[in-house]
């Protein structure tokens, strides 16, 4: 089940989403693994985390940064999700073999998912999860006007995968219309919290739709320890 925090708006949104990424690690003393996510929502959680009163908390010798799905865009490009958050923050504050962005330069969108799967399995030491050691200890989500999350679209067969960590997804349900690259939701599942960020008076329409359980993506991804919705009160047509 996930749990629904009410906040007052996108600011208090981002300090509390900066807060319990903390939180998580601080109760790891070894490796720290952190995906991150595209799209505007995150945005403000980035800038905050650029701030020394944030950064200073960070063990960024110890912490790896990784992302959900990509845009299959050159990082040059500002639809580029972990360049939106290297631009931020991370290429500042993070050592650069601790950054580990979804490789668009790849020949397509199904090779750039293997080698990040690779990637993600020689990280983690196995090709299999093992429930006692999620890959990730924060996965960071946002919610899609048609209920996606990550690039897992309704009624795409990426959404049912089973058995690959990482795919690629030929045509994107909204905009931007550029093939993707996606974690999948047994690879999202494997973290300690899975936090989406939902704000905006924007989202109250797919707000509204997830709360009556309906089957969307959204709703599908769940951390296989904690996941949590946090919801500000303009998504909550307040
Ligand atoms: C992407 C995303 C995507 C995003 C949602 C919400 O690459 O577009 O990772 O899943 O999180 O579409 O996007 P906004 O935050 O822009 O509303």
């Amino acid at each position: 089940m996930a749990k629904y925090f009410h906040v007052a708006d996108s600011t208090a949104l981002a300090i509390t989403a900066a807060e319990r990424m903390l939180t998580l690690i601080r109760a790891n003393p070894g490796r720290i693994a952190i995906c991150l996510t595209g799209g505007s929502s995150p945005k403000q959680l980035y800038q905050l985390l650029a701030t020394d009163a944030y950064a200073r908390r960070i063990p960024w010798d110890r912490t790896h940064w990784f992302i959900g799905d990509e845009r299959f865009v050159p990082p040059s490009d500002s639809r580029n999700n972990m360049a939106t958050a290297r631009g931020i923050f991370l290429d500042r504050l993070a050592p650069k073999d601790h950054i580990h962005p979804i490789p668009t330069d790849a020949a397509d969108p199904d090779e750039a998912a293997r080698r990040y799967e690779r990637e993600l399995q020689a990280f983690y030491g196995s090709g299999d999860f093992d429930p006692a050691r999620p890959l990730f200890d924060f996965v960071l989500m946002g919610v899609g006007p048609d209920g996606h999350t990550a690039s897992l679209f309704p009624g795409y067969p990426a959404l049912d995968e089973t058995r690959r960590w990482v795919v690629g997804v030929p045509e994107a349900h909204v905009e931007p219309f550029v093939p993707r690259v996606t974690l999948t939701l047994p690879a999202l599942a494997s973290c300690r919290e899975m936090l989406f960020e939902v704000a905006g008076k924007e989202k109250h329409a797919i707000l509204t739709r997830l709360s009556e359980n309906e089957g969307l993506p959204a709703n599908r991804a769940r951390s296989i320890g904690e996941t949590v919705l946090l919801v500000d009160q303009a998504a909550m047509g307040e």
